[in-house]
């Protein structure tokens, strides 16, 4: 998730998966594209695959289905209408293989994808099943994947009446009673969960923990911009973090970006402007308007920046070819800069407006256009590299209207789930959550870097991207990454220990 927003308009939200789910385009007036904010690294063929060690880890996860209830927060009858909840299991390591009862349960939350991206990238939970004899349950996020109410993607998203059940709160829901059902069909009533989730995930995860105490004793909450809400951080904070990182990484690059704007604009203001702007960029098709073609440098330098990592650090490999191109030609050096990211390519597929969204994309905008407004905009200044286009909740609520119907309620996050003065609330109030962040993410603008109390603790990186520690991890990691997510399991550990003596003295203590 994140916001895009371009001189001549408006914003456009993405949060750079795929550059595939980037192509939403809207009717006129309002052009924007709505993507969304993940843990899966984008398919550059500049960056490293991650895979799991162990090639038959896939052969330890069963997957079931849960006959979730469409709507918990009523009793109308067609609230009690289910459907089927995709979650997966993996018993292989918990309690050690025997008959060790209350071991620990890790529960990784879905977000806006398919549940099988995560067996694929989230390492956090298989490295760490055997180190705490863990159970390990991934649950899948309703509207996503093949945990779709009403029987199909069609008839889920035929209108706002159907996807008006895609709430963060329903999802909790669902999750709270798909953690009770796993541990009343392992007997593992008084196993205490710990759930984790990346961006999206990771707010879930966070929110979880202050909503449902009694079900999760702890909560790690990678990347999680819970402070993106309602004026409680900047709306110009992701694309600072975004020019700070370019800027790190080379002064000189970081100006020729900021003087190509102007440039692309002085070039399609000449006779047969777009053209010579397509031929420059290789653009599969013509180019109709520059909005498409800095739109799509926009989404990737801000992909470069929310996933810049060891060990390519993608915004090292674009700057290199930008400040390595001859410099009297600013448009071939940021075209350099595409070429080194996006590697060679017959042409480049600038503005392929024709694509419908993905069933994901498209129910991620709807979560955008409710209850998760990122005011994502570029505020201007002078430690920018982009042109001032602050976010304009009036051009968006259009695009919404137009789009679904619906009108963004951006002051809900902040009433159901908090945020402003988020340590005077918490602090004695809540405990047991890790906000860990790498600040070279963009995201991290938005998340909680601060201690909070003894145990809601900010554990941050400052060379660390977007969800970097609960990634499976590679050879190449840094001591920095290693040691964040050795934090983390400390951390975790500490809570797990205080629950089992807990447990001994409130619960299985005999009563006298
Ligand atoms: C779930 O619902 C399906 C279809 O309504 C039904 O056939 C199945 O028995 C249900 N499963 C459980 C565990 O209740
Ligand atoms: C928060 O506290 C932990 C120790 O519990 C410490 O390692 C960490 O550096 C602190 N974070 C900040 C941002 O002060
Ligand atoms: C972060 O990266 C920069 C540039 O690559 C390097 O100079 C610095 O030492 C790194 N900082 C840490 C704490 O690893």
């Amino acid at each position: 998730m994140k916001t895009l927003s371009q001189p001549t308009l408006i914003l456009s939200l993405l949060s750079l998966l795929l550059l595939l789910f980037l192509l939403a385009q809207f009717p006129p007036p309002a052009q924007a594209k709505f993507s969304r904010l993940g843990v899966h690294r984008p398919r550059s063929p500049t960056q490293a695959r991650r895979q799991p060690d162990d090639d038959d880890v896939e052969s330890d996860f069963v997957t079931f289905y849960y006959n979730q209830t469409l709507d918990h927060f009523n009793y109308r009858p067609e609230s009690y209408t289910t459907f089927r909840q995709r979650y997966i299991v993996n018993v292989k390591h918990w309690g050690g293989g025997g008959a060790t009862t209350n071991a620990p349960i890790l529960v990784y939350f879905g977000l806006e994808g398919r549940i099988e991206h995560a067996l694929e990238n989230i390492g956090f939970l298989t490295e760490n099943a055997p180190h705490f004899k863990a159970l390990l349950l991934y649950i899948e996020h309703r509207y996503y994947g093949e945990s779709v109410p009403f029987g199909s993607w069609e008839k889920a998203s035929r209108n706002a009446a159907s996807l008006g059940y895609l709430t963060s709160a329903q999802a909790m829901a669902d999750y709270a009673a798909v953690i009770l059902h796993v541990k009343r069909t392992h007997s593992a009533g008084n196993s205490p969960v710990i759930v984790v989730g990346g961006s999206y995930g990771g707010m879930l995860a966070s929110w979880f923990r202050l909503k449902y105490p009694h079900i999760a004793l702890g909560a790690l909450a990678s990347s999680a911009p819970i402070l993106y809400f309602d004026g409680v951080k900047p709306g110009g904070g992701y694309y600072s973090i975004v020019s700070k990182d370019f800027k790190e990484a080379s002064e000189s690059c970081y100006k020729t970006i900021r003087k190509s704007w102007v440039e692309i604009e002085r070039v399609a203001s000449k006779r047969n402007g777009l053209s010579i702007l397509s031929k420059k960029f290789k653009t599969c098709s013509r180019l109709r308007r520059t909005f498409d073609l800095k739109d799509y440098l926009d989404s990737l330098y801000s992909e470069a920046a929310q996933y810049d990592e060891p060990p390519d650090y993608p915004v090292g490999i674009v700057c290199s070819a930008i400040d390595g191109a001859p410099n009297d030609d600013v448009l071939g050096q940021i075209f350099a800069g595409v070429v080194a990211y996006m590697g060679d390519s017959s042409c480049y597929d600038v503005a392929s407006d024709s694509a419908p969204p993905a069933p994901s994309a498209s129910a991620w905008s709807w979560q955008m256009c409710s209850e998760l407004v990122f005011p994502i905009g570029h505020d201007g200044g002078d430690d920018t590299m982009f042109p001032p286009a602050p976010f304009d909740l009036k051009s968006f609520t259009k695009i919404c209207r137009s789009r679904f119907g619906i009108v963004p309620q951006p002051h809900w996050v902040t009433t159901f789930y908090g945020g402003h003065d988020l340590k005077l609330a918490l602090h004695r109030f809540a405990s047991n959550i890790i906000f860990s962040n790498g600040l070279r993410d963009p995201y991290s603008s938005g998340g909680v870097l601060e201690n909070i109390s003894d145990s809601i603790i900010a554990v941050s990186t400052i060379n660390g991207s977007h969800s970097l520690d609960i990634l499976t991890s590679m050879p190449s990691d840094p001591d920095w990454l290693i040691n964040q997510r050795k934090t983390e399991l400390e951390i975790i550990g500490r809570w797990l220990s205080k629950y089992y003596i807990d447990l001994v003295q409130f619960k299985l203590l005999p009563s006298s």
